[in-house]
């Protein structure tokens, strides 16, 4: 099992605090953002991690995670050029994955209070995709998920009007190997982006999507409240241990 950070994006939602730094590096309480969803991977026994940047920063994260040497692990850089889209990752990504699975999380996502539930999920994956969906109070923000009357996935939707459930999709997927060449047969969505929801949709189809709901503590971190609320359950999380 491989591992990507994706971390490129503008972060234009973020401004100013992101107009001369990316928001992967903003802190949370006591770290730089990109450490919580780095140790999640270093926690399920990931070594091997592509780390996916936008231009404009790449030197800078270069200069934080290094070789991945302190870590215990093996670090690969590659541009994202421009923000087109979370599925991209596995375009760019294509060499670094070779014939392996992959496991991605998004540089600005933050799990923490359930490894084991994590490290157990992705050691477990042997074939097709499998999400986290976690129950939030904004759903609208997220790829959010239908459920039947059995709470099996019927649909995701990405930022709905309307949400049918009050589920997100959480921004970490594993994927078997065909993810690449399906991620090179996707089409861009209206707003000219390769979408992970289009993505998880196909998997969806085919009845080869896993969406397990997590129950630990999950954090995105896109918009100033939720910046200032993960610092502050980070802080109050690491006082409770
Ligand atoms: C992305 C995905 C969305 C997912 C979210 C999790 O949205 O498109 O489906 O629920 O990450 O953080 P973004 O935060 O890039 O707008």
């Amino acid at each position: 099992m491989k591992g990507i950070i994706l971390a490129g994006g503008a972060g234009t939602r973020l401004h100013p605090l992101t107009k001369i730094t990316s928001k992967q590096l903003l802190p949370v309480y006591d770290k730089p953002m990109i450490y919580y969803p780095l140790q999640t991977l270093l926690d399920a026994g990931i070594k091997e991690i592509l780390i996916i940047v936008a231009p404009e920063s790449a030197g800078n994260f270069l200069k934080l995670l290094g070789s991945g040497k302190e870590f215990d692990a093996r670090f690969t850089y590659e541009i994202q050029d421009k923000p087109e889209g979370l599925a991209q990752a596995f375009i760019l990504g294509k060499t670094f994955i070779g014939d392996d699975d992959v496991t991605m999380i998004l540089g600005d996502n933050i799990f923490v209070g359930n490894e084991t539930f994590l490290l157990d999920a992705i050691t477990s994956f042997t074939s097709g995709a499998r999400v986290f969906a976690k129950k939030v109070h904004d759903p609208e923000r997220f790829g959010v998920v239908e459920f039947d009357s059995e709470m099996n996935a019927v649909s995701i939707e990405e930022k709905p009007e309307n949400p049918k459930s009050d589920y997100a999709v959480t921004g970490l997927y594993i994927y078997d190997n065909s993810v690449v060449n399906r991620s090179e047969n996707l089409a861009p969505s209206a707003r000219g982006e390769l979408e992970i929801t289009d993505l998880n949709n196909i998997y969806l189809e085919e009845k080869i999507l896993d969406v397990r709901i997590y129950d630990g503590f999950w954090l995105d971190t896109g918009t100033f409240d939720a910046l200032l609320d993960a610092g502050v359950k980070v802080r109050d999380y690491c006082n409770e241990k």
